[in-house]
């Protein structure tokens, strides 16, 4: 869907959503300040922040350290971006990061999930040297992606490919080859950032995170320093400093934080609900024990 095509038929999408069983893009959205989520994606955010009460800190670190790394390839040359696993239209997506810096950068987002397909236009807001497309496809299916993606990026050029917290929604045996593929079609100077969910760090609060997730239909595959490693070097990438690391130590001088928790006003903050609350909590007011997110960010040579 490019940002001349016809806007989907939304009653029909809204028909294919189900808004009484939680959702990982609403879920993940509620700790991202947004607006579009519903009674369970609050009960399960609700849960995760029981279970691990300073753990919506890897959300919004995790959206900041994507935020960085686009920020660099933007800043290293790449003009095209293709982000798989986009989730809902938040503060700062990848369009608005990296045309602020190159205003003629090509975008293409790819979500499997018809709620983020419903908000899609929001993503299609390029300036008039960029551009942005939409495709509604699986990650498990990347010749698809591909095709449809190379009706508007060039893979004879580079390209950033962004997978920020989606591959821990796929099994191995099928990320690996799946991100193979991937990288296969990108050309040198391509830049990969990747992040997952970690089965290393914070172990027992991201345990009864997944578990309470696996009951509300959405199971995630935390994964290893060791499994994280194999994304690198089964493709031959070269690793960005700092490495593998949770991803608030990602290049963690240039974090930013939402506009709201810059100056909180501390009265109106005391007025709101527990989940809420979070959103003006100082992102920079965290600890190694609080984050649960590996980041990595690679380029192909
Ligand atoms: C936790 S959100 C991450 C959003 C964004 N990438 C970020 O890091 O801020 C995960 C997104 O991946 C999408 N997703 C999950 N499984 C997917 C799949 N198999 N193919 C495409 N998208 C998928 C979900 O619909 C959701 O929008």
């Amino acid at each position: 869907m490019s940002a001349d095509a016809p806007a989907p038929d939304a009653s029909g999408l809204r028909k294919r959503i189900d808004t009484t069983k939680a959702h990982p893009a609403r879920v993940y959205d509620v700790f991202l300040g947004g607006k579009d989520n519903y009674p369970a994606d609050r009960e399960a955010a609700a849960m995760a922040l029981a279970a691990n009460p300073r753990g919506y800190l890897t959300v919004r670190h995790n959206r900041d350290f994507m935020r960085r790394a686009v920020t660099l390839a933007a800043k290293d040359g790449v003009r095209q971006f293709l982000d798989i696993g986009t989730g809902l239209p938040t503060q700062q997506n990848v369009h608005q990061i990296a045309q602020a810096i190159a205003p003629d950068a090509r975008v293409v987002y790819v979500d499997n999930d018809p709620v983020v397909l419903v908000h899609a236009q929001a993503l299609l807001t390029s300036g008039p040297e960029g551009r942005t497309d939409y495709i509604e496809a699986d990650l498990r299916e990347p010749g698809k992606i591909l095709e449809a993606a190379r009706r508007s990026l060039d893979f004879d050029r580079p390209v950033t490919l962004v997978l920020a917290a989606v591959l821990h929604f796929i099994e191995d045996d099928t990320a690996y080859p799946v991100v193979r593929q991937l990288v296969d079609s990108l050309a040198p100077g391509s830049v990969v950032v990747l992040s997952n969910v970690s089965a290393d760090l914070n172990t027992e609060q991201v345990g009864s995170i997944t578990k309470g997730f696996k009951e509300r239909g959405f199971a995630m595959v935390r994964r290893s320093y060791a499994q994280m490693e194999r994304f690198v070097t089964d493709n031959g990438l070269e690793l960005l400093d700092p490495g593998i690391v949770p991803v608030h130590r990602w290049r963690p001088e240039q974090v930013t934080d939402l506009p709201e928790a810059r100056n909180p006003d501390p009265e109106f903050v005391a007025g709101l609900d527990e989940l809420d609350r979070t959103r003006y909590q100082d992102i920079n007011d965290v600890t190694d024990a609080d984050v649960s997110v590996y980041g990595l960010v690679a380029r192909k040579h």
